[in-house]
């Protein structure tokens, strides 16, 4: 792939909010996860873990944590990334929950890319309630949940999204 290649597939991704339902094959949950391990992490702690939740109840028990948006129950798969506090925390102490987040967010990242690669759809849900999703998964208390990822095969918006100017979001040299 060359450089132009890459800013298409960038580009081609849209969120998708509404599936068909056809199951996740288990080798494209396993691309999307071996995707993630190659995300960079501080100290190389890989201070994340994922749920990946294909069972319809539970599906439907994180739809009402996140207020009823209707794509988490009906997407294959749910990847709920999780920032794991006690790696970052234990070498980094308190910088380490940003750093827990951050790798969380880079992790998650890739795997809407590798979904992405694998022309699957995915959507990115960050509005939940953390304590309900806690809950429903039995997460312990040293992991936050920060993403819902939605995975599957759906319907693309018929116009992809705008953006900024890319100059609107960059200072040089100084703010
Ligand atoms: C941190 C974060 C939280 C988001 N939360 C939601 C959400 O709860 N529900 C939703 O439908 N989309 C959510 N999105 C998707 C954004 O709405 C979407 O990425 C944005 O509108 C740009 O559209 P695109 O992904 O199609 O390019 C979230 C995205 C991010 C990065």
């Amino acid at each position: 792939m060359d450089s132009s290649d890459f800013l298409d597939f960038l580009k081609t991704r849209s969120s998708v909010r509404s599936y068909d339902s056809v199951p996740l094959q288990e080798d494209d949950i396993e691309y999307i996860l071996t995707c993630a391990g190659t995300a960079p992490s501080a100290g190389n702690l890989e201070s994340w873990d994922v749920v990946v939740v294909t069972d319809d109840e539970v599906k439907a028990a994180l739809c009402e944590a996140a207020l009823d948006q209707a794509h988490v129950e009906q997407a294959a798969a749910i990847f709920v990334v999780c920032a794991n506090y006690v790696r970052s925390m234990s070498r980094y102490g308190e910088r380490g929950i940003l750093y827990g987040l951050e790798d969380a967010v880079i992790a998650c990242t890739y795997m809407m890319l590798a979904a992405h690669a694998k022309k699957l759809h995915s959507c990115w849900t960050g509005a939940f309630d953390d304590e309900e999703v806690r809950e429903i998964l039995d997460l312990p208390q040293h992991v936050r949940p920060i993403s819902l990822l939605a995975v599957g095969r759906g319907h693309p918006p018929p116009v992809l999204t705008s953006r900024m100017a890319a100059g609107e979001h960059v200072h040089r040299d100084i703010w």
